[in-house]
């Protein structure tokens, strides 16, 4: 064999491998999200903890766990509106619910304890970290409130880190367990003028996964979970599209990647989104994501503007 025929067996089966990796990826996108059937969720405990419970996601988490017979508590700040919340699963699904008002912006871990106490002696399966915050709109580290870098770091770092830290004493002992922690895009990709969110969003990725590695063992899967945009308060989207998701649908995609991912964004078009940040050259989805955020913030200023 000539020296040009070996380099150019090699250049070919270097590009087959290649080639053969997208399809498989392809492939295994396509089960993920439209063929595999989900696992018996309820075998990890009969009730399930979301934090942020009574809007967006979180709201839309719950619907969907009880849809499949699990218990609720339900954490978030304004009692009035957890029962209303609650009173409507009750009603709707035929399951049990509980309320707890905690304010998980605060620096005092003792204040968590009242919080522990009504947890325990519940047989709690599954936790969803799903209670976060972001900007008003996208600033300059500079123009960011110290009270706001604050409550960030209270909401979207501490908060699941310290609940994580309490249930999985009790999970370990049963051997069984989920812990699912809101992530997003952005912590997949830098995002210019929302570092601080970015950066706790990231914080959550790489705790998650560690953790996975340190308790998988035990029966614990943890999951992370990073979608792009979904229709919420939040993201200030109310009308649903291809790429943005209304929160119960993703929430019924998110719901049925557990047991199975323990890296996704829980929707498929997310995943496709997420697919090309990842793989198109830095430089090219860096200046996108400073031309979106810079344009964003520029709309937002007019439009207090003109208030
Ligand atoms: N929406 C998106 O496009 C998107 C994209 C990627 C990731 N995410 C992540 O998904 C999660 C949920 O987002 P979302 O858009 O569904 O949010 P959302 O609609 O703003 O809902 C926030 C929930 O958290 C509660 N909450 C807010 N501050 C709280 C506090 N200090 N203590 C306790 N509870 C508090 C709220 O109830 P009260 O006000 O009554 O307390 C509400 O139930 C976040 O972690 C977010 O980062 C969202
Ligand atoms: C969180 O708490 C800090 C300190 O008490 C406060 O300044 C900030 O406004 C609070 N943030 C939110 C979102 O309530
Ligand atoms: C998310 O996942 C693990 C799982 O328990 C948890 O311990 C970790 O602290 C959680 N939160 C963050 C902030 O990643």
């Amino acid at each position: 064999m000539s020296i040009i025929t070996i380099i150019q067996s090699l250049a070919l089966s270097i590009g087959l491998g290649i080639l053969l990796r997208y399809i498989v990826r392809y492939v295994l996108f396509l089960y993920a999200f439209f063929i595999r059937s989900p696992i018996n969720i309820k075998k990890y405990g009969s009730w399930v903890v979301v934090t942020g419970a009574t809007d967006g996601i979180g709201e839309a988490y719950c619907h969907e766990f009880a849809k499949k017979g699990l218990n609720i508590v339900l954490i978030s700040r304004s009692l009035d509106r957890l029962k209303t919340k609650a009173s409507e699963i009750e009603n709707k699904f035929k399951v049990q619910t509980k309320v707890i008002s905690f304010d998980f912006n605060t620096t005092d871990d003792s204040k968590y304890q009242g919080l522990f106490k009504q947890l325990t002696g519940i047989d709690i399966g599954i936790l969803v970290n799903n209670v976060g915050i972001s900007y008003d709109h996208p600033m300059y580290l500079e123009e960011l409130q110290p009270a706001t870098i604050e409550s960030l770091i209270n909401l979207n770092v501490r908060a699941a880190t310290v609940l994580s830290k309490f249930l999985l004493t009790s999970m370990v002992e049963k051997k069984r367990g989920v812990i699912i922690n809101l992530s997003s895009v952005s912590g997949i990709t830098p995002i210019p003028l929302l570092t601080v969110y970015s950066g706790t969003k990231a914080y959550i990725e790489k705790f998650s996964l560690a953790l996975n590695l340190e308790y998988a063992s035990k029966g614990i899967f943890v999951q992370c979970v990073t979608p792009g945009i979904v229709c919420s308060k939040m993201s200030k989207i109310r009308r649903p599209s291809l790429f943005v998701p209304n929160p119960t649908n993703f929430a019924r995609s998110a719901v049925s990647t557990i047991g199975f991912d323990r890296l996704t964004t829980g929707y498929w078009s997310h995943e496709i989104q997420a697919f090309f940040l990842r793989s198109l050259p830095s430089f090219i989805v860096d200046k996108l994501m400073l031309d979106m955020h810079l344009g964003q913030r520029k709309r937002a200023l007019n439009k207090k503007k003109s208030q």
